[in-house]
């Protein structure tokens, strides 16, 4: 009923050459093998999307995201890149609210909240990051933390509107540092997540909602941690740069 979805952001890594031969990779042995992953997303930098797009449109199942936009629809905001530039190129999704744009670029639940709604006036599909710092996890506020982040940014939107989202739960101290979230934490944390969700858009709507795991995630854990019962997939970070791991934990559905 929910899309498994398997989503790998790249962040700023890949040279072109680099970043041809990963989809080329990727698309090679998605024709030769399937996953079990309902959608596959892959988040390059935005000078790549242009591109990436003509290719990744001929293969099923392959979707492609931006891994930020602007909130506004047009301007004078010097390097940045609008909602409707990234639908007009054919890309489906955008990441927004990752810790590391919450951190070094001090996005704010407030902002947040305005770049979903650009993201979705342009039917596309926000994957909207959420997560608690160590700090917050060390004193067990982290069901807390996270609540706030979801009613800041996305508890203005009808429930039309947020049926469009995809969360995605990652822990700050899991992402990039080998540490995952067990099994265990990562299901507590969907499963209060969902529970936030159908408090204020009912059981149905929240049941709906693809919410994705995040944080050194590879193919060695993502099989444990994708059987929780509200787990729906990853966002995978480092290792979304090498198509057999990517593509192993596109597989680790049960
Ligand atoms: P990681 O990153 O898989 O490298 O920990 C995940 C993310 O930042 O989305």
């Amino acid at each position: 009923m929910r899309d498994r979805i398997v989503a790998g952001n790249w962040k700023m890594n890949k040279d072109w050459d680099q970043a041809l031969s990963l989809v080329a990779d990727i698309q090679q042995s998605l024709s030769q093998e399937t996953t079990n992953s309902d959608k596959i997303i892959l988040a390059p930098p935005f000078i790549y999307l242009a591109e990436l797009a003509k290719t990744v449109a001929q293969t099923q199942g392959l979707f492609l995201s931006a891994q930020n936009c602007h909130q506004e629809e047009a301007g004078a905001y010097t390097g940045e890149v609008s909602a409707p530039m990234l639908k007009a190129l054919g890309v489906e999704y955008v990441i927004l609210g990752h810790s590391e744009r919450r951190e070094y670029f001090s996005e704010t639940n407030e902002l947040l909240a305005s770049k979903v709604e650009a993201v979705l006036n342009q039917n596309l599909k926000p994957i909207f990051c959420c997560g608690e710092p160590l700090s917050v996890r060390e004193s067990n506020m982290q069901e807390a933390y996270v609540n706030q982040q979801l009613t800041e940014s996305l508890f203005k939107l009808s429930a039309e509107r947020i049926s469009e989202i995809v969360i995605a739960y990652e822990p700050i101290w899991a992402i990039g540092t080998g540490r995952t979230a067990s099994a265990e934490q990562a299901q507590e944390m969907h499963a209060s997540i969902r529970s936030h969700l159908a408090d204020q858009y009912g059981h149905d709507i929240a049941q709906g909602i693809s919410i994705l795991y995040g944080g050194s995630c590879k193919p060695s854990n993502a099989n444990e941690i994708f059987a929780g019962a509200d787990v729906d997939g990853g966002l995978i970070g480092g290792a979304s740069l090498n198509a057999a791991d990517f593509l192993a934990i596109a597989r680790s559905f049960e």
